[in-house]
């Protein structure tokens, strides 16, 4: 099948490698000339394991191209995907910013020649999908096409396995002629019996905001367990266990730490909680998980600053990890960026280390905050360090070494890898998230 992409994200790029790799031919569009220009040069402009081979090996094979010009790869393809970014709207109201899929669509209909499969795989609230058809209608009175959503659950950090091998596929479609045209596309999915859910185009972008939404629910809830078990004295990590043993309850996302973030969870729990009240339906178990995450990322700077006796001024903070979870370098919505602004601003000094995140980190973090080379410089003259993200490196340090390292004996896992006795035994003042330090 012959696919075109646009948008050439972490979704597109997956989705358009992983296409390729099904054996379909694919071009993958992106406005930013700088990251197709490097894709052109076999270099991938993300961290995501694994997905460099696959691009290099597809685009050699000539089944992969890159380009900023939609005009020869819009009337080629016979399905085309729109996978462009919708963050939440600059008037920061939480409702999700669609117009770059509208000026994707709008760039796309004119182009249209034949029958052509329009697939949203952009999350975005229900009726934008309809929206997309209008668009196009009104400015190409002649295209021939098919409209229909597919929301994308691929994690990063994980993409190219989610996306190879999904729990499920969702296609929201309502013609048969649609069905069929991404079950060609998804074909290699279905000889390895992957659940294909096809429901209507409404069903389909809804479930997307329905499982995010349910999965920040979880998170936030263990970290409201999290806050319970330190005031109670008991300890979170035997609570999640035990009640993830529970078949119905289920062992995943019961990790407490300094607050979900990411490029997904914060937006799309917001653009869920607007699209519900303009619709007359409370959310609010949704809306009190917003709330929680917020406050949790508020409790782990006053974990920090009482960790460090009330006052960070003058204090010395290394802080390991920045991305919002290990195997990535995006950094949109991390922890790290609310928590370490607000220590910054109270005159905390603070050296970072994390080994993918540090060049996405600099667009956002005070310009005092010192960068290091490998996680032991980070912990150099430290009077406090705070692990933030359980990247695999940070799992096995050498802690004898951290500990002559630092001027102080303060460490502050908000992820909960160290075990609270052993730390103690080699001398550090240890506090982790909902069990006792
Ligand atoms: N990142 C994830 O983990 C993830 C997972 C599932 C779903 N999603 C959803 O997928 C969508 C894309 O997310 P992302 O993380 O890949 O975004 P991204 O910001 O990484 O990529 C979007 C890309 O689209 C390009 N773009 C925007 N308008 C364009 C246009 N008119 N023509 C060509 N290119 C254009 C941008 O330059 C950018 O490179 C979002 O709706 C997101 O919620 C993301």
């Amino acid at each position: 099948m012959k696919i075109t992409i646009i948008g050439t994200g972490y979704v597109g790029l997956v989705s358009g490698a992983c296409f390729s790799e099904f054996g379909h031919e694919v071009i993958c569009i992106d406005k930013d000339k700088d990251k197709i220009s490097k894709l052109q040069s076999g270099t991938v402009p993300i961290y995501e394991p694994r997905l460099e081979n696959i691009v290099q090996k597809n685009a050699r094979e000539q089944r992969l191209k890159f380009d900023t010009d939609a005009s020869k790869a819009v009337p080629w393809a016979d399905t085309i995907f729109i996978a462009v970014g919708t963050p939440s709207s600059r008037r920061g109201d939480g409702y999700a910013d669609l117009s770059f899929i509208y000026d994707a669509a709008r760039e796309i209909a004119p182009l249209l020649t034949g029958y052509t499969l329009i697939v949203n795989k952009s999350t975005s609230p229900v009726g934008t999908a309809r929206q997309v058809a209008r668009i196009i209608r009104e400015t190409n009175q002649d295209a021939h096409f098919d409209i229909a959503s597919n929301p994308e659950f691929l994690r990063e950090g994980a993409a190219i396995n989610d996306f190879m091998k999904p729990d499920r596929v969702v296609i929201g479609v309502e013609t048969e002629r649609a069905a069929d045209v991404l079950k060609d596309v998804y074909k290699p999915l279905y000889l390895i019996e992957t659940p294909i859910v096809q429901a209507d185009i409404e069903t389909a972008e809804l479930i997307k905001y329905a499982a995010n939404a349910f999965l920040a629910v979880k998170i936030s809830y263990i970290n409201e367990m999290a806050t319970l078990c330190e005031n109670v004295g008991a300890d979170v990590i035997k609570l999640a266990k035990a009640i993830g043993l529970d078949n119905r309850i289920g062992s995943k996302f019961l990790h407490p730490g300094p607050g979900y973030g990411g490029s997904c969870f914060p937006k799309d729990t917001l653009a869920l909680l607007r699209m519900a009240q303009e619709n007359g339906s409370g959310v609010r178990i949704v809306e009190a998980a917003i709330e929680v995450n917020a406050a949790q990322k508020a409790r782990m700077i006053r974990k920090i600053r009482d960790a460090v006796g009330g006052n960070e001024a003058g204090k010395i903070i290394g802080v390991l990890g920045l991305t919002f979870k290990p195997e990535t370098d995006d950094m949109r919505d991390a922890p790290s960026l609310t928590i370490l602004p607000a220590l910054f601003e109270k005159g905390a000094k603070i050296k970072v280390h994390d080994p993918q995140g540090m060049k996405e980190a600099r667009r956002y973090l005070p310009s005092g905050v010192i960068y290091m080379e490998n996680p032991y410089q980070v912990c150099e003259g430290a009077d406090v360090l705070v692990l933030m993200t359980e990247w695999n490196q940070y799992r096995a340090l050498d802690l004898k070494k951290i500990k002559s390292l630092m001027r102080g004996t303060v460490f502050v896992d908000l992820r909960n890898v160290y075990e609270p006795g052993e730390m103690k035994t080699l001398g550090f003042a240890y506090f982790g998230v909902g069990r006792s330090g």
